[in-house]
């Protein structure tokens, strides 16, 4: 059985109460989240001795989440990642969505889904639990058209297996991207440098110095972004690569898109032995070793090292509503918009 369990977490400065979920499956594993930003605050999980420890970066406080500017653990939306200049072009209208990245539009605005109060409801399902989260974006909030009745849920099973799923409906046509932007670090090291991936990519999409991608593709043989098989995160960054700045911030395109859930990438560290398949029916993942972590003090309650946890976002690509030929972002006012990510914890030896 997995347990579901809801508390008071704190008051926002606004004084409105955000919440605690626990998830907890019969193995011990245990997802913590909050209404706040619908965001993974902790998710523990065994290593090969047993010990459970957490395994995402985490604040220490609510009032620290109210300050983020990392995105930590929360769900990012309404468009993950970067739309050039905020515009695009949507049934023959320009839009202008809020430039909080000057001069791009990033992660949905000044006020974007990681800094709403969610409402959210115990889910009881076969062989797990877990919690369902609501937000309702008004029309014209952050300049996005249409008012957008989005749903998020986590779903812990007794596998080790945490499922996240999108679901959203809008009352015209819209864009819609959303990610989670959990910081992975599978043993509490300093950095993830010493972490192993493995990505199902031959081609990443070739970005301008700003992060916008160009609408061209990178074969990544022969390239540091060749993760076909298993490899060295820290090895991969040391050789100078012209696309490669402070670490990787990469959309690696996933093979085989059609819709539908399938192995994107595989995260591993070797001490603890934990390993981390993610499952996605995405066309994307955003590939983000936090370089724009490392604060100048460490006495700043949002302090971590920069390289300490790495992003693996499913999603749609940067920028897709101003690539024709990217897979479209666009949710028609009659269709429901449904999209999955399942995080699948293990203990290998590889
Ligand atoms: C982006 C980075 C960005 C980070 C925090 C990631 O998803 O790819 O470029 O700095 O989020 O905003």
């Amino acid at each position: 059985m997995t347990h579901y369990t809801s508390t008071v977490l704190d008051r926002l400065s606004d004084g409105r109460t955000a919440h605690l979920i626990v998830l907890k499956n019969k193995n011990g594993c245990t997802v913590h989240l909050t209404n706040y930003g619908a965001r993974l605050l902790e998710i523990n999980i065994p290593d090969k001795k047993g010990n459970l420890d957490n395994i995402i970066l985490k604040y220490e406080t609510l009032a620290d989440y109210e300050q983020d500017d990392a995105y930590l653990g929360a769900t990012v939306g309404r468009f993950a990642n970067r739309i050039a200049n905020g515009q695009f072009l949507l049934n023959g209208k320009s839009y202008q969505l809020s430039i909080n990245q000057p001069p791009h539009h990033i992660h949905g605005g000044n006020k974007g889904w990681d800094k709403q109060l969610w409402k959210f409801e115990p889910l009881e399902i076969d062989g797990g639990a877990g919690v369902a989260m609501h937000h309702l974006g008004k029309d014209g909030q952050e300049g996005y058209p249409g008012n957008l009745n989005m749903t998020v849920r986590f779903i812990l099973t007794s596998q080790n297996q945490l499922a996240i799923e999108y679901e959203a409906d809008a009352d015209q046509d819209t864009i819609i991207n959303p990610t989670n932007h959990a910081y992975f670090n599978l043993n509490g090291a300093d950095t993830i440098l010493n972490h192993q991936l493995q990505i199902n990519s031959q081609k990443i999409t070739i970005a301008d110095e700003r992060n916008i991608p160009n609408g061209t593709f990178l074969k990544v043989e022969n390239t540091p972004f060749d993760f076909t098989t298993l490899k060295n995160i820290g090895e991969q960054l040391s050789p100078a690569h012209r696309l490669i700045g402070n670490g990787f911030d990469h959309n690696f395109v996933i093979d085989d898109y059609d819709g539908f859930l399938k192995a994107a990438a595989t995260l591993y560290e070797p001490t603890s032995g934990r390993c981390l398949t993610v499952l996605t029916s995405e066309p994307g993942l955003q590939v983000y070793t936090g370089n724009y972590l490392g604060r100048p003090e460490k006495s700043n309650p949002l302090f971590f090292n920069q390289h300490e946890g790495i992003c693996l976002e499913t999603q749609h690509f940067p920028n897709s509503p101003n690539v024709m030929h990217f897979p479209s972002p666009t949710l028609d006012a009659e269709d429901v918009f449904q999209s999955a990510t399942v995080l699948v914890f293990s203990i290998e030896e590889f």
